[in-house]
């Protein structure tokens, strides 16, 4: 059955814009981002949307469904009733390049700043990792870089300036990922803490609810973290073995 859904988009560009309100055919078993294909098709050729893979794993397509960070590929026009008008904005923390389509280059420069995997002298193959260590760092891997955690996370949503201090809760996640890996011999604690921000997060747990993979980036990865920071920190032991140059 085909239904006439009210669509509200934003258009515009880094300078000035306006929700501008179309009606857009819509069939069974359509997404989102069919139903702004079919704008672009039939109403606004020149509608500036990103998007790749159309299976939620690219991670192109986020953008702002009625207010809700989503990914428009795996949102069902099902999910809405038919009288419902749909507003679909950019996502509000990265700057818009035009329409649909924003600047999320600020994630690039987070991640570049993170150091890498470090082994230290261990040879691939020298070491062994216990299931549960796998499974936690499968389970981070499974982020597709959508940047919705990134985006909804109010530390920067309603910051601007905390963007040079904070890495957002994708990098924290990646961070966290490097430290719990068995192999990695760097000290990522001062790191998130100091260098990206960590003590800013104070588990609002958006993140989590926003994730399309369904990571508990709060439970697994930033609360282990924080926890790891304040044992290095508050820890007489470690502490003293710091002031000893062994810790
Ligand atoms: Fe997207 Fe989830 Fe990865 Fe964040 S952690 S970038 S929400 S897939
Ligand atoms: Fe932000 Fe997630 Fe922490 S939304 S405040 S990073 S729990
Ligand atoms: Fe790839 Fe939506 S188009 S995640």
């Amino acid at each position: 059955m085909s239904y006439q859904a009210k669509f509200r988009v934003w258009r515009g560009d880094d300078g000035d814009g306006e929700l501008v309100d179309y009606t857009v055919e819509v069939n069974e078993g359509e997404v989102v981002l069919d139903i702004i294909h079919r704008l672009q098709a039939t109403q606004a050729p020149d509608l500036a949307v990103r998007w790749n893979c159309k299976a939620g794993k690219c991670g192109s397509c986020s953008a702002e469904i009625n207010g809700m960070p989503r990914l428009m590929c795996m949102t069902r026009m099902s999910t809405f009733t038919e009288d419902e008008t749909i507003t679909v904005t950019p996502v509000r923390t990265f700057p818009v390049i035009r329409d649909l389509v924003t600047d999320v280059s600020f994630n690039y420069e987070k991640a570049r700043q993170i150091p890498s995997f470090d082994p230290g002298d261990t040879k691939p193959g020298e070491f062994r990792m216990m299931q549960q260590d796998v499974q936690r760092s499968q389970e981070f891997r499974k982020c597709i870089e959508c940047f919705l955690c990134n985006n909804v996370c109010h530390v920067i949503r309603d910051h601007e300036e905390n963007k040079p201090q904070f890495a957002g809760p994708r990098f924290l996640m990646r961070i966290a990922e490097l430290e719990m890996h068995p192999a990695d011999e760097s000290d990522r604690r001062q790191i998130a803490q100091d260098d990206h921000g960590l003590g800013f997060c104070n588990i609002t747990k958006c993140c989590t609810e926003v994730c399309p993979e369904h990571i508990k980036i709060t439970d697994n990865a930033l609360i282990p973290m924080k926890e790891r920071v304040a044992g290095k920190r508050y820890d007489p032991l470690v502490w003293l073995g710091s002031k000893l140059g062994i810790v």
